[in-house]
């Protein structure tokens, strides 16, 4: 990536991205014609809605002197209601057009977005070009990608514009990280797969412990193991560490690590089985984020735990009606096997629980009800401290993953409520989503403590924004930002 200060310094490019607001009059390309060109073109045509594409053609034969072939201009709709949100969507879209077009080289005149929210508004828009560049192509033979890539910026006025952009690139790329970790289909992305990515393919400040099998049963994880039993998959314990200040507690990201669901004995239908190999989205967001705040190098101490395994049927599988012992002690009746996640996360709340932890925020991909509760636009949310939910809030305000808090109201509590044990993984028909989040809350007692459910947010069916179909990461970029937050 290169930075200029002018449009007119010497480029490789020879495509010019533009941002085109409905308050735009006039860009000075130093150049008599193009400036021509484009101010004509604003007026005879709209390019300023809103993720609206426009090419401008500058052919040398016709615009001699000028760099570029092609002026790109991108809407951004008014300055007045543009957010961060608005604009990564908008350059998502456009990041998908350079995936199809055949463009090689951009680049950026950034300056436009200058308004009060100046860094955000463009670390924003970056982060929606890269992500929206996104595709998993890995099986696919015949490959679309492109050779000879480049990117360059251009901005007179932000001055650390170079800060700004590196930012969102490894907020992206982590993000994108996550993303092929989730893609990868369930016989390639075994727990062992898993770990040995967790372990070899993160920062080297990071330090990793796996466990085995035998190792966890010495632990006591039997909510874990009794999920696992069912599987020829050996399950592990993942546990990534980075701390670069000493003496000081963690922060620690749980994430859900069901690398296929199939429901167990409690068989899922197939319509619902096939995405179940994205079954550890939560694991995928907190290794992407712990190695991307370790590439930062951002000062606070993270500890991420995922519990990986299958949950699969056979002649070896826990039974609905069983009884398993968790590690805190607690008996559970397994109503049924497909609620297997809260049973994971039990156990890793207990493990992370004797590191003293000063906050612990697990992730997963836990309920479909999560879905009919509040859709795609927001991530389901509880929580049993204000001062550590709204620094989650606000983390995804920031990045564009939304969050909304659900209570964790006494009435729906004692849906759990067991005859034969001391709680049951399920709570029946209504408030799936709350009494999936009060199981969890058992075993986390006074912990500070934030729940996301992201069963509705991890994958999606369309091509929207900066998301593609497929994986979307979600909510990596917010565990990063939360790091930000945190370092202040
Ligand atoms: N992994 C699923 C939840 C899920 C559903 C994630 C759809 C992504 C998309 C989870 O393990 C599950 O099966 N939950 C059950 C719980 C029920 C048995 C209490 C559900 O939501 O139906
Ligand atoms: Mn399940
Ligand atoms: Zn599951």
């Amino acid at each position: 990536m290169k930075f200029y200060k002018k449009i007119t310094e010497k480029s490789k490019s020879n495509s010019l991205v533009v941002l085109v607001s409905e308050d735009t009059d006039s860009i000075n390309f130093s150049n008599d014609s193009v400036n021509l060109l484009f101010s004509e073109s604003l007026s005879n045509e709209d390019l300023s809605s809103l993720g609206k594409i426009t090419v401008l053609h500058t052919p040398d034969s016709l615009y001699k002197n000028f760099n570029f072939l092609r002026i790109i201009c991108i809407g951004v709709g008014s300055l007045e209601e543009i957010d961060s949100s608005k604009i990564r969507r908008a350059a998502g879209s456009f990041g998908r057009y350079f995936l199809d077009s055949k463009l090689s080289n951009l680049s950026f005149f950034v300056d436009l977005i200058k308004s009060k929210d100046t860094d955000l508004l463009t670390e924003s828009f970056f982060e929606g070009f890269f992500l929206g560049n996104y595709i998993f192509e890995k099986y696919k033979s015949k490959k679309s990608e492109k050779k000879d890539v480049f990117f360059e910026v251009v901005s007179s006025e932000i001055s650390n514009i170079q800060d700004i952009v590196n930012k969102s690139f490894e907020k992206s790329e982590a993000e994108k990280f996550a993303r092929d970790l989730v893609n990868e289909p369930a016989n390639v992305l075994t727990p062992t797969e898993l770990s040995n990515i967790a372990n070899n393919k993160t920062d080297k400040s990071i330090s990793c412990k796996i466990l085995s099998k035998e190792e966890c049963a010495k632990l006591g994880m039997n909510a874990f193991l009794g999920v696992s039993q069912g599987s020829i998959e050996e399950p592990k314990l993942i546990h990534l560490s980075y701390k670069p200040l000493k003496n000081e507690n963690s922060y620690w990201y749980i994430g859900k690590a069901i690398t296929f669901d199939s429901g167990g004995l409690s068989l899922k239908p197939s319509g619902s089985m096939f995405s179940m190999k994205g079954d550890m989205g939560g694991s995928a967001a907190v290794i992407a984020a712990i190695n991307a705040i370790a590439n930062l190098k951002l000062k606070v101490n993270i500890d991420v735990l995922c519990l990986a395994t299958e949950n699969m049927p056979s002649g070896s599988a826990q039974r609905p009606s069983d009884v398993v012992r968790a590690m805190n002690g607690t008996y559970i009746e397994v109503e049924n096997t497909d609620a297997e996640g809260r049973l994971t996360l039990a156990d890793a709340i207990t493990y992370a629980k004797g590191f003293d932890p000063k906050f612990i925020i697990d992730i997963a991909t836990l309920t479909g009800a999560a879905s009919i509760g509040l859709g795609k636009g927001n991530i389901s949310a509880f929580s049993n401290n204000k001062d550590f939910m709204d620094k989650v809030k606000l983390a995804g305000d920031i990045t564009g993953d939304f969050v909304w808090q659900l209570p964790l109201d006494s009435t729906s509590k004692k849906q759990n409520n067991s005859t034969v044990a001391d709680i049951k993984n399920t709570g029946g028909r209504l408030a799936g989503t709350i009494t999936a989040a009060h199981f969890i809350n058992h075993f986390v007692e006074e912990v500070p403590w934030v729940h996301l459910d992201i069963a509705a947010n991890s994958m999606t069916s369309s091509n929207d924004g900066w998301h593609n179909r497929g994986a979307t990461g979600i909510p990596t970029r917010l565990l990063i930002e939360l790091a930000y937050i945190f370092e202040k």
